[in-house]
């Protein structure tokens, strides 16, 4: 079965009560739930992972590859500015889509430019939960024709 690499970087684990106007009110837990069981109709296996730490998922990035086939990244603010994160989905190499909740072109500044965008295979922003869940779909539709 393909597997699938889910990453939730800093602050997501605060999710339905950090900024519930901005990033709804479902919380990760629910959201992970979501995505097992959508993995599970799409025959595709999920692995996990939020961390806070830039390093913790800088390492699951290098330890993705024969690993996982595909990799659905949120890097929360980190995608505004780690060039480190950029360069271990740019060593690794392998397929992956960045997510987010809220619609970063339509916030701060700061927000508006990812320096993870150019190297994934594209970004889906601004639809709440469903960022995730267009996301896995779109793995799944990637992974389906890689076959
Ligand atoms: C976010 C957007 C980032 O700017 C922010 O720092 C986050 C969440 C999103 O999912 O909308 O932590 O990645």
């Amino acid at each position: 079965m393909p597997r699938v690499l889910v990453l939730h970087g800093p602050n997501l684990n605060l999710l339905g009560q950090r900024e519930p106007e901005i990033y709804g009110d479902v919380s990760l837990e629910k959201i992970n739930q979501s995505l097992q069981a959508l993995a599970a109709d799409a025959e595709l296996e999920i692995e996990i992972l939020q961390s806070n730490y830039e390093g913790v998922l800088i390492e699951a990035i290098h330890q993705a590859p024969g690993r996982v086939d595909f990799i659905l990244i949120n890097p929360g603010a980190l995608s505004h500015y780690s060039y480190a994160l950029r360069d271990a989905l740019k060593a690794v190499n392998l397929p992956a889509i960045e997510i987010h909740l809220s619609n970063i072109y339509a916030r701060e500044e700061f927000r508006q430019y990812s320096v993870i965008a150019p190297v994934v295979r594209g970004q889906i922003s601004g639809l709440g939960a469903e960022s995730y869940f267009l996301g896995l779909e779109a793995a799944r539709r990637w992974l389906q024709k890689a076959q």
